[in-house]
């Protein structure tokens, strides 16, 4: 985690927040390659969802909600994480991840201090609305995007006029305050999720809750995820959120161990059902397909961190590799194995000099390529070292400009993965990559 943690900060990926004052907990910003690669993580989610399936639509909902809406999803009540500290060093911990002897003994697992009764510490943001600082005032900043979801359900019915069942997809900032945030950007206080929430007649729902796992598990597939480092997590009865009947998570292999990526879960009726009961308003699904029949329909949501995946990507595309076709032992180079798809750049243009007109028609091929792929162009220091700036990048083809380019009109195309290298006609160069982007398949 050390080596993907440095290599994000020195190539732009993530920065630490406010890190001219010491850094803010649990708060991370991202760079110029990491916002382009939280983008492709997100664009790959949201078409998965939306546009490959015909009955589930999108949503912005605000992240300011009324605050009835967390009493209604029993947020208030019971997103709450046991907290325990030291009296002596003063470190908190989560008492259900400590060993339990510590715990039983109230004795410090750091310093054997002693420490203090556990209390519920609950995790969302409480801050004002408005210039009074009173208890009318209190506002919270959404823990999940879910409830926003819910809470436009029927309007989403009405204006798009949705049969159950159908899925409304968010991608939005969620805030917890996570008592440990240790592991870069595994756990932070600000954070983005993927959710989709799937609406299902009664009785329907075991059925949907086993097609999305099986769904969610063929999308890490599809975007080249090294499939043993993913395992199923099915939630105990001890685990469980205080919304759910059953729930699966899909565990990576992290450097630190397997935890969780993304969360399948039944919800049944119980977040329509409570804002039934504390809106006042009904909330039930009329099928005018059956008698128009009504129900308050079951809900099967995929939850995934966004910024969790990003992490996982980088983690799973992290390579350092031999370069045996030097003939050179010490010879490494560190390599992003990314999906062309989730690429921050598609393809880095090289002129071999800058001289001689060389820099000119680099930039003349940058210009055509830049309508269809996110390119960069560099032409500072030997090609060789500008190869292992990129290879370092994920940017899976590199297309150098030589002296033979301004002859035939050909330029080498360099494959990232396999360091392969090819003449391609400039004229073909925009077609030659796109039919590699869709036959690509992951060689290590
Ligand atoms: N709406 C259901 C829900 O929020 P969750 O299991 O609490 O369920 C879903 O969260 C996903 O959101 C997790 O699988 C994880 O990827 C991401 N996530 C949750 N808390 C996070 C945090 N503090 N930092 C980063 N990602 C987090």
């Amino acid at each position: 985690m050390e080596k993907i943690t440095s290599l994000a900060k020195r190539r732009g990926f993530v920065y630490q927040s406010s890190e001219i004052y010491g850094g803010q907990n649990g708060a991370w910003d991202y760079g110029p390659l990491g916002i382009e690669l939280k983008n492709r993580i997100a664009g790959a989610w949201w078409k998965e969802m939306t546009r490959l399936h015909d009955n589930i639509v999108g949503l912005d909902a605000a992240i300011l909600m009324h605050p009835r809406t967390w009493e209604a999803s029993g947020h208030v009540e019971n997103f709450t994480d046991p907290l325990v500290d030291c009296k002596k060093c003063k470190s908190r911990f989560r008492a259900d991840q400590i060993p339990q002897e510590a715990l039983a003994a109230k004795k410090c697992p750091d310093c054997g201090g002693e420490l203090t009764d556990t209390r519920k510490f609950n995790l969302m943001f409480k801050t004002h609305i408005g210039p009074a600082e009173d208890t009318a005032s209190i506002i919270y900043l959404r823990p999940e995007t879910a409830q926003g979801i819910y809470v436009n359900y029927k309007n989403i019915i009405q204006s798009n006029r949705m049969k159950v069942p159908f899925g409304i997809a968010q991608i939005g900032k969620a805030f917890r305050n996570e008592i440990v945030t240790k592991n870069f950007i595994f756990r932070t206080c600000e954070f983005e999720q993927m959710e989709m929430q799937y609406f299902v007649k009664p009785g329907t729902d075991e059925e949907w809750f086993s097609e999305w796992r099986k769904q969610r598990w063929a999308y890490y597939e599809k975007l080249g995820v090294k499939m043993d480092h993913l395992r199923w997590h099915q939630h105990g009865s001890d685990e469980l959120a205080h919304y759910a009947k059953d729930a699966y998570d899909i565990e990576y292999l992290f450097p630190m161990g397997w935890r969780e990526l993304e969360g399948v879960h039944n919800r049944t009726d119980y977040d329509l059902g409570r804002h039934t009961q504390f809106s006042g308003k009904d909330l039930q699904y009329i099928d005018q397909d059956n008698n128009n029949e009504r129900y308050i329909p079951y809900i099967i949501e995929t939850s995934a961190g966004l910024t969790r995946n990003l992490l996982m990507i980088l983690c799973d595309a992290y390579d350092e590799e031999q370069v045996a076709d030097k003939g050179n032992d010490d010879d490494w180079r560190t390599v992003l194995r990314f999906h062309p798809d989730l690429a921050p750049v598609t393809v880095a243009i090289l002129p071999l000099m800058k001289k001689d007109g060389l820099a000119e028609l680099a930039q003349d091929i940058r210009a055509e390529l830049k309508e269809d792929y996110a390119t960069d162009y560099d032409q500072a220091g030997a090609i060789g070292r500008r190869y292992r700036r990129q290879d370092e990048a994920g940017t899976p083809f590199c297309v150098t400009v030589d002296y033979q380019t301004k002859e035939d009109g050909t330029v080498t195309l360099r494959f990232r993965d396999s360091m392969e290298q090819i003449r391609v006609p400039k004229t073909e160069l925009a077609n030659r990559i796109r039919s590699e982007i869709k036959a690509y398949k992951r060689i290590k």
